[in-house]
């Protein structure tokens, strides 16, 4: 399968691509990154990852050397010189605080960037996969330490909550923190309950597709809101779901908590919301211009 790469404007194989190990993303996980997927040719909502790219950056004081007219112009070179045409492709952007001396302190130096672009699997099918997560003893990033909201390089407190949930045979962690639920590794978690969609609103990212869920349910007349969700409020719910980019609106159907197990076998509102979320989808698609 064709991977490629983008480093500083330079394009190759993945496999050829090369950052300097004087890198501060390499040397410390001192980057910002973002992923979109190509649906059908239609790059998905990168206007509002490109604006979490820059609040990311403000968040972790990262002067930005490079523009957004430049770094889309820059992917576009990406997906063209990738060539292939796959219904996913997959298409991630790191920017690092450049290259530096080996010393923390702050950036002189330009950004480096890499774009990487590959196909992306089509996701398994919600209505019979299983999506089983551990409650970690691992708790979520503090919002007022390393903030979650801003989507760092740095993934070791995901990593380690993951590596736990993994040892333990489940196939994702629920991270959470002072009681209240927080997110998964690598998406926002949702708990239905007396006809509501909610996520969790502290010590999380701002996930682009939650805001979209949002958008999409309530515009249907489906409540969807972001809240403060207590780690007890699992034992109450009656569906559960974890949403990404990669992933939109996706059943989980096995909770582990404080030594117990809680399965959710019902799909009946997962189902109701997938539709709207589709038809948003759908909606959203026709007012761009697609890739190819
Ligand atoms: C920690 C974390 N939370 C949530 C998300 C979901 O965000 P989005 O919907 O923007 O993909 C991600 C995605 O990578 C993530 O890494």
């Amino acid at each position: 399968m064709r991977e490629v790469a983008n480093v500083n404007g330079t394009l190759s194989l993945l496999e050829d691509a090369r950052i300097p190990i004087t890198d501060r993303g390499f040397l410390y996980g001192d980057s910002l990154y973002e992923v979109i997927i190509i649906e059908n040719g239609y790059p998905m909502f990168l206007k509002e990852h490109l604006e979490r790219m820059k609040k990311s950056a403000e968040k972790m004081r990262m002067k930005l050397t490079i523009s957004d007219e430049e770094m889309t112009e820059e992917i576009n070179r990406t997906i063209a010189f990738y060539g292939e045409k796959p219904q996913r492709i997959y298409c991630r952007w790191i920017i690092t605080r450049g290259t530096g001396p080996l010393t923390l302190a702050n950036q002189t130096q330009p950004n480096n960037f890499v774009i990487i672009v590959k196909e992306f699997p089509v996701n398994a099918d919600p209505l019979t996969s299983t999506v089983s997560v551990k409650v970690t003893d691992i708790q979520r990033n503090s919002d007022d330490s390393m903030d979650p909201n801003i989507k760092s390089g740095n993934y070791l407190n995901n990593i380690l909550a993951l590596d736990e949930a993994n040892k333990d045979g489940y196939n994702e962690c629920l991270m959470s923190r002072d009681g209240l639920l927080c997110e998964l590794s690598r998406a926002n978690f949702w708990l239905y309950s007396k006809g509501t969609w909610s996520t969790p609103a502290k010590h999380v990212l701002s996930g682009i597709t939650r805001d979209k869920i949002i958008e999409a349910l309530n515009s249907a007349g489906i409540k969807a809101e972001i809240r403060d969700i207590k780690v007890g409020e699992l034992l109450e719910a009656e569906e559960v779901a974890l949403s990404s980019t990669t992933k939109n609106l996706y059943p989980i159907n096995l909770v582990h908590l404080n030594g117990k197990e809680h399965s959710f076998s019902s799909r009946e509102n997962w189902i109701k919301a997938n539709e709207v979320i589709l038809k948003f989808i759908s909606d959203y698609q026709k007012t761009l211009t697609p890739y190819f």
